[in-house]
């Protein structure tokens, strides 16, 4: 029998699918682009087609590339993203709205008078980002018909015919009870959902269904949300360690146990995963604007691409004195403002492309710092490494950066695509239960580990005046958003 499976990692640009064989590692890998569209007032959509479709064309290159069967696939999902769809047809009513989308900001303030009970029921702050608030956006203005669903259970529909969600997505939505983990009745009955018919709640490895996508019948056996596969790829289970994934946005996950840490730091509290029917949570924070501001000056031609980072940001000292705040979607946790935008502050005649890029490295990593700060409070003691994925980890300047201010080592993954080995892991469980978790997930090492070269005052300070310049945002906006 094939022991390899196909692990697909459907993110917010594009899909990356990989064929992994126990002993070989990755024997075949296949990518496909996807193209959200960023709108006036923070909207961002995408075709599902175009998310189906990438699903398809990632993972049969993945298989044509390894040249051999596979025994199991799984997929990993990009988490908050909705769309109203036809259960009898599988035909989407509605675009996909993605998580970046701030359209439901309005709905999230008239529904602001049960959000600290939605908090301590759900795990999440009401914010636009959760899916809840984008699910109840489509019912009210877009429509009645069919249903409602994070993008992981329309893919799967497709995929296999079958109408689920694994927990740690189900817990994305702000409707999932983070105690009993099932769907909570008051929950959907604040954001007016009571009535829809929802997907089931399974685990994470489990039998699922059979697909026909990539050619042959595989049955898919491994789902997880993108972010909570990556911590499983990153065997963060050590309490003390956390992992960032620095992609479309910066995504801080720390491991808290069986039972739900609820935060008092301003962070989310959430499923990590459901394995074997119990389930482990986990503390999260997130930066929504990381590749995506990247982008946004390459756009605006400072910088030709990503790549342009180090060579450009590295031919200056620092930042001049400029300060960035690259809240360009909003400032997630510990503030939820997703009203505040970003603010580029300290220009002079003297400000060039390497100034901003330090800025930019420096905004960024201040903002993972202040996460890093709120899971070190909520879990009590302070964090002793950050274990860090995605593409933005290829920037020595943003990681050096980061262990500075952080004042603790950086260590980048040696594994690339950690989200996919994470849902490829839990494939693996699905197809072979008498497999244990530890044995599933790849070996865990570091191709580069940055030590902080500044002092704890200098990164105080640094921190400091970053704080100030978020201060000073809130101070200029009116009350609750
Ligand atoms: O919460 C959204 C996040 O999981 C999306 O990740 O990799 O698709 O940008 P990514």
């Amino acid at each position: 029998m094939a022991s390899a499976v196909l692990a697909v990692d459907q993110g917010t640009s594009g899909t990356k699918a990989l064929v992994i064989c126990p002993d070989r590692g990755v024997i075949g890998t296949g990518t496909a682009p996807v193209k959200p569209r960023y709108g006036a007032g923070g909207t961002v959509e995408v075709d599902p087609g175009e998310l189906l479709s990438s699903v398809v064309d990632a993972g049969r290159r993945a298989l044509a590339d390894a040249g051999e069967p596979v025994a199991a696939v799984g997929l990993a999902n990009q988490g908050e993203t909705v769309l109203a769809w036809d259960p009898d047809s599988g035909a989407p009513l509605t675009d996909a709205i993605v998580w970046q989308d701030r359209r439901a900001a309005p709905l999230c303030s008239e529904l602001s008078p049960y959000g600290d009970e939605l908090a301590h029921l759900t795990g999440l702050p009401l914010d636009p980002y959760f899916a809840a608030p984008k699910m109840a956006w489509i019912r009210r203005e877009r429509t009645r018909e069919g249903v409602v669903t994070t993008s992981d259970s329309w893919l799967i529909h497709r995929l296999t015919g079958a109408f689920v969600t694994d927990a740690a997505t189900a817990g994305r939505t702000q409707l999932l009870d983070l105690d009993t983990v099932a769907w909570s009745p008051r929950a959907l009955g604040v954001f007016g959902l009571d009535g829809e018919r929802l997907p089931e709640v399974v685990d994470a490895a489990g039998a699922v269904g059979t697909t026909t996508a990539f050619g042959a019948p595989i049955p898919l056996t491994g789902l997880l949300v993108d972010q909570q596969a990556a911590l499983l790829a990153q065997s963060v289970t050590e309490p003390g360690v956390a992992k960032c994934t620095y992609g479309t946005g910066a995504f801080l996950l720390a491991q808290t146990g069986r039972t739900p840490r609820r935060t008092d730091s301003g962070l989310v509290s959430c499923v990590a995963w459901r394995l074997g029917g119990q389930t482990s949570y986990c503390l999260d924070g997130q930066v929504y604007t990381v590749a995506s501001a990247v982008r946004w000056l390459t756009d605006l031609g400072v910088i030709s691409g990503a790549a342009d980072l180090d060579p450009v940001g590295s031919a200056v000292p620092d930042s001049g004195g400029v300060t960035f705040v690259p809240a360009l979607a909003g400032l997630a946790a510990p503030w939820w403002r997703g009203d505040v935008r970003g603010s580029l502050t300290g220009l002079g005649l003297d400000t060039g492309p390497g100034q901003l890029v330090r800025a930019l490295c420096e905004g960024i990593a201040a903002q993972v710092a202040e996460l890093t700060r709120a899971v070190a409070a909520d879990l009590g003691r302070p964090l002793s490494s950050l274990r860090v994925d995605g593409g933005l980890t290829r920037s020595a300047l943003l990681m050096q950066t980061q262990a500075d201010l952080l004042q603790i080592p950086v260590e980048v993954s040696a594994l690339p695509d950690v989200t996919a080995l994470g849902v490829g892991a839990v494939a693996r469980l699905g197809v072979d239960p008498a497999l244990t978790t530890e044995e599933a997930i790849p070996d865990w090492r570091p191709s580069a580990v940055y030590e902080p070269r500044i002092g704890p005052d200098e990164a105080a300070a640094r921190l400091a005046g970053f704080r100030s310049r978020v201060d000073a945002l809130l101070d200029g906006l009116p009350g609750d958003q």
